[in-house]
């Protein structure tokens, strides 16, 4: 494969690219404290080359306390010393470079850490501050200020403020120690060019934005109108953390999607295009309505959003069918590439949606193979090439911020280390003998890199296979999708030169004409069977 080249004519790689998402705590460990960093990514960089991915976006890796395991920035210009230095990052782009893998880092705007050098100079420096003008602090309601300034619900649970002892609220829409920012104050702008700049300077090819739908809030604050006793989060929020992946219905949100925001991607653009033709950015955005997301991804906004649509669509082909066209019609007008995912660290992993078992994985398989098919781009999350399920982690081993604010699982049962190899635990994570910073399943050892590698039907061996089918038409196939019939149980649809069925049902269905050139699972006979998904040419 051809490093990247800077100079040649402007290609938007993003485009038809597969992007792997690296989690860094729970990728690879190279100095075994159970905890992954950046060398252990780098040294596993030829892995992800020969799994036929494009680019690997890597989790915050900055300075952190590490509340929500580096979701809360103390400082968006260093590397946290769990995960290495800046000499390590530099390491990791120059030699991801030289196998042809771009890079995307996580950029978190929407509020910093407790402990970023402003929260703490706000907290000392007082109400009226210039220092809190950066924050969202407010008095309280009621006659001594011992209500929230609203009613708003952080996405963890429990009420959006905490309460400072001069008696000033905060605002977080997360954790108590991630404060959101006022991005009406231009010193938080101008901070976030220089942190683009910082990063861009270094050779990163690509952002990927958290909460990017958050970034301003209804300039009065005002309450948000919701049905009487609702305490979970906003339905348009980000998901709630474990799964409540809600149907969406709309919704008042003051806290989200405010217009003013795209005046901010607008000048991100600019900084991107200075940088060079070929870099990109990618909205983490939960909007209520497809049009809302394409706003995100106009010309000279964004490059792309995350389509949640995709890994929120039930098991049926007229769910899919459903996704498939919304997505497609959504972005056109705005000539973004659509984007398709299934799991990521947020969100139940998708053989465990899918109902678990053999046939969660199946059903995961198809799924992943239908989507392999699509235009525009694929994000896949570390570990589902081996068909990893989530994981039922021990109370006492949870670490997510939302398990200790709500009670419920969280996020952490998708987050376990990677099995790379070996027989027991931590299964070549780490060079550490004992169990990473989440225990993994003992069950994991025939899930390894290794054990999978070369194993015929193995997932691993069908995400490779599929990834190479994929490059022998996905870049020149175009960004039409003709949908073939509109059958209840199978989805049927030609892109370029090939047809796609994916049987949803729960009897075999006969293949259209065609050479089979990747298939999801066995095709005994030459029909489909459920739970299946098949490409021909
Ligand atoms: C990230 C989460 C994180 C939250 C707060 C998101 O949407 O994906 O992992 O907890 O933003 O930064």
């Amino acid at each position: 494969m051809t490093p990247p080249d800077p100079t040649a004519e402007h290609h938007q790689w993003w485009r038809d690219a597969v992007v792997y998402q690296v989690y860094v705590r729970s990728f690879a460990d190279s100095d075994g404290d159970g905890i992954g960093d950046l060398p252990g990514i780098t040294s596993r960089l030829p892995y992800l080359r020969d799994l036929g991915v494009d680019a690997v976006w890597i989790t915050p890796f900055y300075t952190s306390p590490q509340h929500d395991h580096g979701y809360d920035v103390a400082d968006y210009r260093d590397v946290d010393p769990l995960f290495g230095s800046l000499a390590d990052a530099d390491e990791l782009l120059g030699r991801a470079h030289e196998l042809g893998l771009r890079v995307i880092v996580d950029l978190v705007p929407n509020h910093t850490s407790s402990e970023h050098a402003w929260f703490r100079a706000a907290v000392a420096a007082g109400p009226g501050s210039p220092e809190r003008a950066r924050y969202l602090f407010r008095a309280g309601r009621g006659p001594d200020g011992s209500e929230p300034p609203n009613n708003w619900l952080s996405v963890f649970g429990g009420p959006a403020w905490t309460r400072l002892p001069d008696g000033e609220w905060y605002l977080h829409l997360f954790d108590a120690t991630q404060p959101d920012l006022d991005w009406r104050n231009p010193e938080v702008p101008a901070m976030f060019e220089e942190v683009l700049r910082f990063w861009l300077d270094r050779g990163v090819d690509g952002f990927r934005i958290d909460v990017a739908h958050g970034l301003f809030k209804e300039e009065t604050l005002r309450d948000q109108v919701r049905p009487a006793g609702e305490t979970a989060p906003a339905p348009g929020s980000a998901p709630a953390p474990g799964d409540s992946m809600v149907a969406r219905t709309l919704a008042d949100e003051p806290m989200w999607d405010q217009p003013e925001v795209h005046e901010i991607y607008r000048s991100w653009h600019r900084i991107l295009d200075e940088a060079g033709p070929d870099k990109m950015a990618v909205a983490e955005a939960w909007t209520q309505t497809p049009e809302s997301m394409a706003r995100f991804v106009r010309p000279d906004e964004l490059d792309q959003a995350f389509n949640f649509s995709w890994l929120l669509a039930d098991w049926s082909a007229e769910a899919f069918r459903d996704v498939i066209t919304g997505t497609l019609e959504a972005v056109a007008p705005v000539g973004a590439a659509p984007t398709w995912v299934l799991s990521n660290h947020d969100v139940v992993r998708h053989p465990t949606r899918y109902g678990g078992g053999a046939q969660g994985l199946a059903r995961a398989r198809a799924a992943t193979l239908t989507m392999l098919a699509l235009p525009g781009s694929s994000y896949v999350y570390q570990g589902e090439e081996l068909g990893l399920a989530q994981v039922d982690v021990a109370p006492e081993h949870r670490q997510d911020p939302s398990w200790f604010r709500t009670g419920e699982p969280g996020r952490d049962g998708c987050r376990v280390p990677i099995p790379w190899s070996g027989a027991e635990p931590p299964f070549g994570f780490g060079p550490g003998p004992d169990q990473p910073w989440i225990p993994q399943p003992a069950g994991w050892s025939a899930l390894t890199v290794e054990a999978q590698t070369r194993a015929e039907g193995s997932t691993l061996e069908f995400y490779r296979a599929a990834l190479a089918a994929r490059r022998t038409f996905a870049a020149t196939a175009g960004e039409d999708v003709e949908m073939i019939g509109d059958d209840e149980a199978v989805l049927a649809f030609r892109r370029g030169p090939v047809t796609v069925v994916l049987n949803c049902g729960t009897a075999p269905a006969a293949l259209p004409p065609g050479d089979v050139f990747a298939a999801s699972g066995d095709l005994p006979g030459g029909v489909l069977p459920p739970d299946t998904a098949v490409w021909l040419r």
